[in-house]
């Protein structure tokens, strides 16, 4: 089974597996398909993070993060007073990291793929040169960025434009598709070398930006090992850094083990404050001590060890909010966009594979890269721009995340793969910025807690909350008055706001059949046999 933001792109890994390949080649053939038919967060221009654990149990993980240019300086968003200098870092060439799609994909096919590369990139190049029909959510999505397009390509990506982009319209991506062949054809070379690598450089020396040819020949994902942490019978297998989430989600789910939350219910006040509490004392922990680990110590052991965690939740009040502020001061939170998407794969052997991948904002830079026809990120804005500064997200971060030269930026993103007692059990992950932390928390307690359905868990209203600023965001319709009025009286201050996330998981039920659950707050779908 796949689950991903898009029915097509779904079919493609599902259609890979149906020919005999593994879930790291589905994963492959799936991300790239979503580089063509969900290109706000779908890529070969940004990055990403692989989960993979084996049908033996043996687990890895893959960093295919984007890294920042080798000219990348600390005060390059900045202007001759030290001031940010606003939306540099946000959008166009100067926004781009070096992207570290396509270097992780060709890695993880080396170390795990079955069926051929070229197999694994074909459905992408299908969808780009032949065409396919824009869903009502993509096609908005196209009409939302038509002046962002305008604004920052010098040459028009004509294909983009339109005066009015609707459902059912088809779409193709000649240059894209070409572009995917030469992947195909020549793998790394195929977009670090050659044309691709000449057209990347051409759209930086067009708009300012810094990444070079060295930089994309040097450009290599990294094999890191897990963050494992066990709750109750379960182990939850997640991403180390350079993301913050799989500590983050480790202290989370730590932090909650010891209360009755099943008997409490889901979304009732007790839980909601306990799982609220303990959201601010990870967050401010995330604040200060996660960076790219190869730049910064991050001490994932004491931040993951169970009597440090039952520790911070000592002062947890089980009657009154605890001011944020009161938890750490002076050092303030990143938050990424929450334009990013997620595949959760298992395949007939019992391989699972857990991706999250992103361009960072909504189609990333907005600069398409002209002749290879694809989106460059802007990741460089997941870095602290300026230490203490809010970033386009109204967020900061420390010393640990400050920019670097080929440093790696601190991400969010949480591939997650879930044992019960050994075995599978779940394969989860979500886009969403801070947010993929706590949706992914919710999404695994809604099922081991609260007994949902996997649809059912990816379904429910979620909430969130970050330490900073001191406030919890719940989705619309996510708890009735009395219990929003309960919360508010215990010193929680509540800021209801639109759809949180869009998860994708997998749970493997007790008889050994998979069940999907696929966000219906995008067009996510489901496709197996
Ligand atoms: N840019 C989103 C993230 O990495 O968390």
């Amino acid at each position: 089974m796949v689950v991903s933001a898009h029915p097509l792109a779904s079919k493609a890994g599902a259609d890979v597996m149906r020919k005999g390949g593994n879930a790291v080649d589905a994963a492959i053939a799936t991300q790239l398909a979503l580089a063509v038919v969900h290109p706000s967060a779908g890529n070969i221009g940004g990055g990403g993070f692989m989960v993979i654990r084996q049908k033996d149990g043996s687990l890895n993980t893959l960093d295919y993060r984007e890294k920042a240019p080798s000219a990348a300086t600390s005060t390059m968003y900045l202007n001759e007073q030290g001031d940010v200098i606003p939306g540099l870092s946000e959008s166009g060439q100067l926004s781009a990291g070096i992207p570290g799609t396509v270097a992780g994909l060709v890695e993880s096919h080396a170390r795990y793929g079955k069926l051929s590369w070229k197999e694994l990139v074909q459905p992408a190049i299908d969808l780009a040169l032949y065409g396919f029909l824009l869903t009502q959510k993509e096609a908005n999505g196209l009409n939302y960025i038509q002046e962002d397009l305008k604004k920052y390509n010098s040459i028009l990506p004509q294909f983009l434009i339109n005066e009015k982009w609707e459902a059912g319209d088809s779409i193709r991506y000649i240059d894209l598709g070409h572009a995917l062949e030469r992947i195909r054809d020549r793998g790394l070379a195929g977009f670090y070398e050659g044309k691709t690598a000449d057209d990347i450089v051409a759209e930086m020396q067009r708009g300012n930006g810094l990444i070079t040819h060295e930089d994309l020949k040097n450009y290599k994902p990294v094999w890191r090992a897990p963050i494992v942490a066990s709750y109750k019978e379960y182990k939850i297998i997640s991403m180390p850094p350079p993301s913050s989430g799989g500590i983050a989600l480790a202290q989370l789910m730590r932090s909650v083990e010891n209360y009755p939350i099943k008997d409490w219910g889901h979304n009732n006040t007790k839980t909601v404050h306990l799982m609220v509490e303990a959201e601010r004392r990870a967050y401010a922990d995330r604040s200060v001590y996660l960076g790219d680990p190869d730049f910064y110590d991050v001490p994932v052991q004491q931040l993951t060890d169970k009597k440090y965690i039952d520790d911070r939740m000592n002062t947890f009040d089980a009657k009154t909010a605890t001011p944020s502020k009161a938890i750490r001061e002076g050092v303030f939170i990143l938050k990424e966009s929450d334009q990013t998407t997620h595949l959760s794969i298992v395949d007939s052997e019992g391989n699972a594979v857990s991706i999250t991948t992103t361009l960072n904002d909504s189609y990333g830079s907005k600069v398409v890269v002209a002749g290879s026809g694809f989106i460059l990120n802007d990741e460089m804005d997941d870095f602290s721009v300026k230490p203490g500064v809010p970033n386009m997200y109204g967020a900061v971060g420390g010393e640990a995340n400050k920019i670097e030269a080929a440093k790696r930026m601190l991400s969010s993103m949480t591939p997650t793969i879930v044992e019960k007692n050994g075995k599978l059990f779940m394969v989860v992950g979500t886009p969403g910025g801070t947010t993929i932390i706590t949706s992914v928390f919710q999404t695994i307690l809604n099922v081991v807690e609260f007994k949902m359905t996997m649809q059912e868990a990816v379904s429910a209203k979620r909430f969130h909350s970050q330490w900073l600023p001191d406030e919890v965001f719940p989705e619309n319709g996510t708890m009735d008055s009395v219990t929003i009025k309960k919360l508010e009286s215990m010193g929680h201050t509540l800021q209801f706001r639109g759809e949180i996330g869009r998860v994708d998981a997998i749970l493997v039920t007790p008889d050994g059949k998979l069940e999907g659950g696929a966000d219906p707050r995008g067009d996510d779908a489901a496709a197996g046999f």
